[in-house]
């Protein structure tokens, strides 16, 4: 046995790519997720599938966990190499390989910012719908990795949904591709299905085509106020029956909105200590005139539901400004107290529901939670904020608290994860939203492709 980690890997990649020093192990420890920190051995920086090849026969050969790793701005800790071994930085596998716009296609590879895709796409006309609330930090491998969604998805989808095609190179170093980059296939199993999602449990994805649209130009942005929390959970369903599609359909507590105002110093928006939360609410299309007849649908739903006075962000200086609040509330909460966050999904109609039984629990387990997240889709952030709560009270009450709440959830047909993964802070919750029966299956096909268990252990599920 060769006496550290990094002389195992040392004969692969170059010393200015392969780092034990304080500096970057510390850089590693970390992701967005809560105060957690867990050490990696070494990380690795390939710049090719064939290192990462290397890489992971060398990892499977002398049993080392290997923890594939983006721009490290996931909210689960699924990049957290919590069993320490190598951390495999994605970062410099950057490239846009292309954009082909003959068939609105884009290859990249993992280490790809969201927000770089986005722009290039969009300097062709083209459009990658898929936007995180982090589009400017995190990559389109993590994306892939955790099915990351974002305001967008109501309309667009999540990010399984603009997959055609992956490069993955499996535990043992072999490379596959997952399907073709075609728009459809029907053959054999979906293994880009079974990738996207898998939080690096079931391979590392090297390379990546992905569908693009006609770039849609044009949006209305309405930020529109409620006296009542009810009430603008109970708007969010009606304006879709009322046969609009958003492209955005957020929902703030007003404490979200304040916490994002005093983290960023910006208080250009006016917020009224009356108003108890708010709907941020974008149409989008190829047209000015596409959009008008859509908020004149939205109107008298929303008014219906007691409204404010709404208000239109016409500019795309506005609509920023707005975008800037909303995107910024999960940093902000982070500033405020150490916290839980919770991706909890529920069918859309069921949000109000989902709001009370947040509300509750929180009173009978007296913490002060902050909601808010993209209600379009049902998917509610549910920040727990541990504010003076004891160390003792957080660690062993809590716990029961989100059980109850995931309990409920599951009850009203939802589920644990709409967007964030489930990652090491859900794990031991998956019992709650699958069955043993469904548990045994995903357990089977993470044996079946990781035989000795080096792919991000201690993932998904605890025991393994
Ligand atoms: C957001 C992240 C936390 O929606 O998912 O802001
Ligand atoms: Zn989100």
């Amino acid at each position: 046995m060769p006496e550290s980690i990094y002389s195992v890997f040392s004969h692969i990649l170059p010393a200015d790519r392969l780092h034990e020093s304080d500096a970057v192990l510390d850089v590693h420890s970390v992701d967005e997720t809560e105060d957690l920190c867990f050490r990696p051995g070494l990380v690795a920086e390939p710049v090719s599938t064939e290192e990462v090849s290397e890489l992971l026969k060398c990892a499977h050969k002398h049993g080392i966990p290997v923890t594939a790793a983006g721009a490290r701005t996931g909210l689960s800790g699924g990049a957290l190499a919590v069993r320490g071994g190598l951390a495999l930085s994605l970062r410099r596998m950057d490239k846009i390989i292309q954009i082909d716009e003959v068939n609105h296609q884009a290859v990249v590879e993992p280490g790809v910012i969201t927000e770089v895709l986005q722009n290039a796409a969009a300097e062709k006309d083209l459009f990658y719908a898929v936007d995180p609330a982090s589009r400017g930090t995190c990559t389109i491998g993590g994306n892939l990795a955790e099915n990351s969604g974002g305001p967008r998805a109501v309309k667009y989808g999540v990010t399984k949904d603009w997959v055609l095609n992956l490069e993955v190179v499996l535990a043992d170093g072999s490379v596959i591709e997952t399907g073709a980059n075609t728009l459809k296939n029907s053959t054999g199993y979906n293994l880009t299905g079974l990738m996207v999602g898998s939080e690096g449990t079931l391979g590392v994805i090297t390379r990546a085509t992905l569908k693009l649209l006609p770039l849609p130009k044009f949006q209305a942005l309405m930020f529109v106020p409620f006296e009542s929390v009810d009430d603008a959970c109970r708007a969010v369903s009606a304006v879709f029956r009322a046969g609009v599609m958003p492209s955005a359909m957020e929902f703030m507590e007003s404490d979200a909105m304040r916490l994002a105002q005093t983290f960023t110093g910006n208080y250009d928006i006016e917020l009224d200590d009356k108003h108890s939360a708010y709907l941020l609410v974008e149409v989008d299309g190829f047209s000015a005139e596409d959009l008008m007849p859509q908020c004149e649908k939205m109107l008298p739903v929303l008014e219906s539901h007691n409204c404010g006075e709404i208000l239109f962000a016409n500019s795309s200086a506005e609509q920023e400004k707005l975008w800037f609040l909303r995107r910024r509330v999960g940093e902000a909460v982070k500033a405020e107290s150490v916290y839980k966050e919770e991706d909890t999904v529920v069918p859309r109609g069921l949000l109000p529901q989902l709001m009370k039984v947040v509300k509750r629990i929180g009173g009978e387990y007296e913490f002060r939670s902050i909601c808010y997240g993209h209600a379009g889709d049902g998917n509610l952030h549910i920040n727990i904020l541990k504010d003076s709560m004891s160390d003792e009270k957080w660690d062993e009450e809590l716990p029961k608290a989100i059980s109850e709440l995931f309990e409920k959830v599951v009850e009203m047909g939802g589920t644990l994860s709409g967007e964030h993964g489930i990652g090491l802070v859900q794990a031991p919750y998956m019992g709650i939203a699958c069955s043993p029966a469904q548990l045994g299956v995903m357990k089977s096909i993470k044996k079946a492709l990781d035989p000795t268990g080096i792919l991000n252990p201690g993932k998904i599920f605890p025991e393994i």
